[in-house]
């Protein structure tokens, strides 16, 4: 068996979702037919009780876990295993009435009326001790029931709460975080500047829409402060589960490229990373195999955070969503191709929001296996079925990893500093999309790219892309430097190396903190265009590649110039350069140019790392999971054409047909190869 299987229980992949039967109890005869549904659709999990706390206890201190235990062992007698959820995302009304410091308070300082969901106060003592409660009941009625095979903490955890609570709780954060030394964080803050001088931690707000919103320390101190109470809050939760049930993984559920928290610091505190997928399919601005590549990068984030494991996903949508600003349906075929998408990049479960359409209030038009009609005979359903099918197929990739050797550096603070940054364009600043861009590269060249942290260890990669890494965490310069020494690639851009941890600005030229020298270079200026400037810059083969919205005009220190910008009163001077450093490379682009006319250095670099690459027709996309029993082979064919793949070995896993030579994929179309064992 792998060794990096999630569940000890499951043997192969989990296909569930999140169930709701709290929202049915006076209807046994669908609570039957779900049953049946349910093994009808190849489902083997259920998520129950995320937002059960009326239930589980409609009056304070009045529990009724009947319903679940009956629930949880039916669906366990008919193989279907249990994830269970705290209920701490949405608070019962009878809780808000006894103890409003529970419900949270805004950027302007007003408390939330009770209602919606996802507002509770992360510091509220009160809200604290009725969660850990519940929490603790859960596990001693549950924890040892053999269907029970998770917890999941809460509900996609984010926001912010300005609370007088949670504004203390920041002070004494401050306090521990600056030694107690109040001039100490002056000095970080450069709160010189427009009199910002503080006196003493507890004249320290947080920045309040009407207040203080100038000092980059203080936001980013306040982001990653909000990262450590909601991680605080989680763990009070996980300990609370922990301390009866030290057995039972837990995870909680993460969204895409949320930049509220910082997950990577999150998921340090879990056993398996999991997170709800909501592409927006069949858009008007991309193409779906973009949308897809798109989805790609996302789940490769995911996958970041734990790499030595698969990950999960806790969430996606059976058919359409109903919070998209066009909430439009999944073409036939794309369900199948989107799950098996997220189990090529290698999570290791696809699981939906919602089994079963409620009859009515705000998501009752939200796609689920079962709609409102209530039969199985619907393109829906039969589409999830052939999902629940093909993933029974798949269950030996369960367990096995996606490996590679290069890797793309996207930080958290690095995302909140860039946006905070008074300095560039709000318009095309774009740090993400940047990422996202250079990244879908890599995909087209059959490459997977890791997405990691830019001080985490680089020793596994030969090749690495550092795109606009602006600020530079402690340590960060050295690693790079180490990682280009040893023989790496590096690829670093413009808005490089401009400040540190408290947003300092470097001093003595851009990059800073070392790198210049790493580069050879300095960034002595950088240009903002306005979006219809255009520069140009030319390679010494005579290529043009075009230039929009960012130039930085360089003096190249001792590096090898490979382009230069042919226009403005920077013409003909440096903006790619190249340094041998140590046994490895470290180029600088220094202008913004479409990731796509980028592709020959990136064949370069992966050519000198010897990674090897494999061009895939347009729209398909290649993932491999490896593990100790084998390797499989994803191709996902993202365009509504029949492509032909060549140079393909292995067995079709979904079919059981023996591929040698070419693959042919009808559009949309999907394969999974076995590949030979080396
Ligand atoms: C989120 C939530 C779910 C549900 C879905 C709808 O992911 O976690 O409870 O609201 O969105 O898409
Ligand atoms: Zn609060």
């Amino acid at each position: 068996m792998e060794k990096n299987m999630l569940f000890s229980q499951v043997k192969g992949l989990v296909h569930g979702g999140d169930y709701n039967p709290d929202q049915w109890l006076d209807r046994p005869d669908i609570l039957a037919e779900d049953i049946r549904l349910m093994k009808k659709a190849g489902i083997n999990s259920a998520t129950l009780g995320v937002f059960s706390w009326s239930a589980y206890e409609p009056e304070e201190g009045e529990f009724h876990f009947e319903w679940l235990e009956e629930m949880i062992e039916n669906l366990y007698q008919n193989g279907i295993y249990t994830v269970l959820s705290t209920p701490s995302g949405a608070r019962p009304a009878w809780l808000d009435a006894a103890y409003p410091e529970a419900m949270r308070v805004d950027n302007r300082g007003l408390r939330n009326h009770h209602g919606v969901r996802h507002n509770h106060c992360m510091s509220s003592p009160k809200y604290r001790e009725k969660a850990g409660i519940i929490d603790r009941k859960l596990a001693e009625r549950f924890g040892s029931h053999p269907g029970v095979i998770m917890y999941h903490i809460s509900n996609e955890l984010g926001g912010e709460c300005y609370c007088p609570l949670c504004v203390k709780r920041f002070q004494e954060y401050l306090a521990e975080k600056y030694d107690h030394d109040i001039e100490k964080l002056n000095r970080a803050w450069w709160t010189s500047f427009w009199s910002h001088h503080y006196n003493r931690f507890e004249q320290i707000e947080p920045p309040f829409q009407n207040g203080e919103t100038s000092v980059m320390g203080l936001n980013m101190e306040w982001k990653r402060f909000t990262t450590w109470n909601m991680n605080d809050f989680m763990k009070h939760e996980i300990n609370t589960l922990r301390s009866v049930t030290p057995d039972i993984p837990v995870t909680t559920n993460f969204m895409r490229l949320f930049d509220g928290l910082d997950y990577r610091k999150m998921a340090l505190e879990l056993d398996a990373v999991s997170w709800d997928n909501y592409p927006f399919f069949h858009n008007d601005w991309e193409t779906l195999a973009d949308t897809l590549a798109d989805t790609a990068f996302q789940h490769t984030v995911m996958r970041g955070y734990k790499r030595e494991k698969p990950f999960m996903v806790m969430e996606s949508a059976p058919g359409l969503v109903n919070w998209h600003k066009y909430n439009k349906l999944k073409r036939p075929g794309v369900h199948k191709l989107a799950c098996l998408q997220a189990i090529a990049c290698g999570s290791d479960t696809v699981q939906y929001f919602q089994w079963r359409k409620g009859r009515g209030s705000y998501e009752q038009y939200h796609g689920a296996v079962v709609d409102h009609i209530g039969t199985d005979d619907t393109r829906v359903f039969r589409e999830v079925a052939e999902v629940g099918e093909a993933m029974k197929k798949l269950a030996p990739v369960a367990g096995t990893l996606v490996k590679t050797r290069a890797a793309m550096l996207f930080d958290w603070d690095n995302r909140m500093a860039i946006r905070d940054a008074r300095a560039l364009s709000d318009e095309t600043k774009q740090y993400e999309d940047t990422c996202i861009g250079i990244w879908k590269q890599f995909l087209k060249l059959g490459v997977e790219m890791d997405i990691i942290g830019s001080d985490e260890d680089l020793s596994r990669y030969d090749l690495v892309v550092a795109p606009m890494l602006y600020m530079l965490q402690k340590g960060a310069a050295e690693n790079l430097k180490r990682f280009v020494e040893r023989g790496g690639q590096l690829l670093a851009t413009y808005f490089t190396g401009y400040v540190d941890t408290e947003q300092l600005c470097f001093l003595g030229g851009f990059p800073g903190d070392g790198l210049s020298e790493l580069f050879g270079i300095v960034s002595e200026e950088i240009d903002t265009y306005y979006p219809s400037d255009r520069n140009h810059i030319r390679l010494e083969d005579g290529s043009l590649w075009e230039v929009v919205d960012y130039a930085e005009v360089l003096r190249v220190k001792d590096a090898k110039v490979l382009a230069e910008y042919t226009e403005d009163y920077y013409a003909d001077t440096a903006a790619l350069t190249c340094k041998e450093y140590g046994r490895g490379k470290a180029y600088y682009m220094a202008a913004r140019v479409k990731p796509k006319e980028m592709m020959p250095l990136f064949e370069k670099m992966l050519a000198d790392a010897q990674i090897p690459v494999k061009k895939l027709p347009e729209g398909v996309e290649l993932h491999v999971r490896t593990g100790e029993e084998g390797a499989y082979a994803f191709y996902l064919n993202g365009s509504p054409e029949t492509v032909e793949i060549a140079d393909v070995e292995g067995v079709d896993m979904l079919t059981g047909a023996g591929i040698q030579g070419t693959l042919t994929l009808p559009g949309y179309g999907v394969a999974v190869l076995a590949l030979a064992k080396q």
